[in-house]
């Protein structure tokens, strides 16, 4: 598996911490920045990792900004994302479980390092459960042939 990795400045620390994380697990995974210091829009990055994903560079993401929220709404306008702000591990959990997430969202303003890798381990290490939510999934899909483009 194959981690596109993604934050504005205000997730640009917290990324850092995730980074580390990843690599010290052997996790593959490819940044997509920002770089350090310059204040960016959370949408260009957002959609760089969204796109990885969509192509099929990158199998998941994880895309950091102040909150996880803006990161969130940007991904989900792409076909076959589901993007999923989780705070807490539970959360996290779920995400996988029910809702096959293939896209994590965090905060760099509202997520501890600690509390982010823990986020990020439990979505890394949970399995999808299908069988009626691989329905619901599915529900989703035909939203998405309705509604997309
Ligand atoms: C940047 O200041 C902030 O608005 C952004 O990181 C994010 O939280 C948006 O949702």
């Amino acid at each position: 598996m194959k981690i596109a990795l993604a934050s504005d400045h205000a997730g640009f620390e917290l990324r850092t911490g995730v980074a580390d994380y990843l690599r010290a697990r052997g996790v593959a995974f490819e940044d997509f920045g920002c770089g350090p210091g310059e204040s960016v829009d959370y949408v260009d990055y957002g959609a760089k990792g969204a796109r990885a994903v969509v192509s099929g560079v990158c199998d998941r993401a994880i895309l950091i900004c102040g909150t996880g929220l803006g990161m969130a709404i940007v991904a989900n306008k792409f076909k076959g994302l589901r993007a999923t702000p989780c705070s807490s591990e539970y959360a996290a959990e779920m995400s996988r479980k029910h809702n096959d997430s293939n896209c994590l969202t965090l905060g760099g303003r509202t997520h501890g390092l600690e509390q982010a890798l823990g986020i990020v381990r439990v979505w890394l290490e949970t399995d999808f459960e299908g069988g009626r939510h691989g329905r619901r999934v599915q529900k989703i899909r035909d939203l998405e042939d309705e509604n997309f483009k």
